[in-house]
């Protein structure tokens, strides 16, 4: 079974995913790790995210070590993972990895294009989301907890200008898949969108 959640920025599709996966005993994959992982490398060999050889060159070196590193979710790298993720190239060259990944035994991924390029025949598509603000408040306290100071203004203009790029890249932009089903989490909490979510994978694939 392949479980596609896709989103805009902080919607909280890494929390719902994670726990459907634990509940449904499949394998679950972060897929905006591999381009803020991508993103890392290229900023630590100083060059530019929108530079399309360096990126290349940044995706083809990636490494199992690079996507554990702990330190791939400040407000730096998720820019420049906007950037590379751009890049059509880069697309391509993550693409293989993440269909091994789910064709294997299956798994819950999340991105922004599981649902309409990777795998456009998942068995459940969910499209998660909730109004700007809520979802910058989540991911100001995210990091209020890291102890990292960011005020919450400058998070609402760093969602607000990456979901723009993701929109309106030309290589696989954010959108909703045709038949997936919208959760609008403006108004829940992770336990509620959680029971939501599972109740949809429960009808869909009785
Ligand atoms: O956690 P958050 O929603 O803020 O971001 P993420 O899922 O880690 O993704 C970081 C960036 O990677 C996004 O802004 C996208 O530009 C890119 N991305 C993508 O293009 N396609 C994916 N499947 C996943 C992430």
């Amino acid at each position: 079974m392949i479980i596609a959640i896709d989103g805009p920025a902080a919607a909280g599709k890494g929390t719902l995913a994670k726990r459907l996966a634990a509940a449904l005993g499949l394998p679950y994959l972060d897929t905006g790790i591999l381009y803020r992982a991508t993103a890392k490398r290229v900023l630590e060999a100083g060059s530019d995210p929108a530079d399309v050889s360096a990126a290349l060159r940044a995706v083809q070196g990636l490494g199992e070590a690079d996507l554990r590193r702990g330190d791939l979710r400040d407000a730096a790298t998720s820019k420049a993972a906007s950037q590379v993720a751009s890049i059509a190239e880069v697309r391509q060259a993550l693409l293989h990895f993440q269909r091994h990944f789910g064709g294997r035994n299956g798994a819950v991924l999340d991105g922004r294009d599981i649902g309409t390029i990777i795998f456009p025949h998942a068995d459940v598509k969910l499209f998660v989301t909730a109004s700007v603000e809520a979802r910058a408040a989540r991911r100001h306290k995210e990091f209020q907890d890291r102890g990292e100071s960011v005020t919450l203004d400058d998070v609402i203009a760093d969602v607000q200008a990456r979901d723009e790029a993701d929109r309106t890249r030309a290589a696989a932009p954010l959108m909703m898949a045709m038949d997936a089903t919208l959760i609008d989490t403006t108004e829940m909490d992770a336990d509620e969108a959680f029971a939501q979510a599972l109740r949809l994978v429960q009808a869909k694939t009785r």
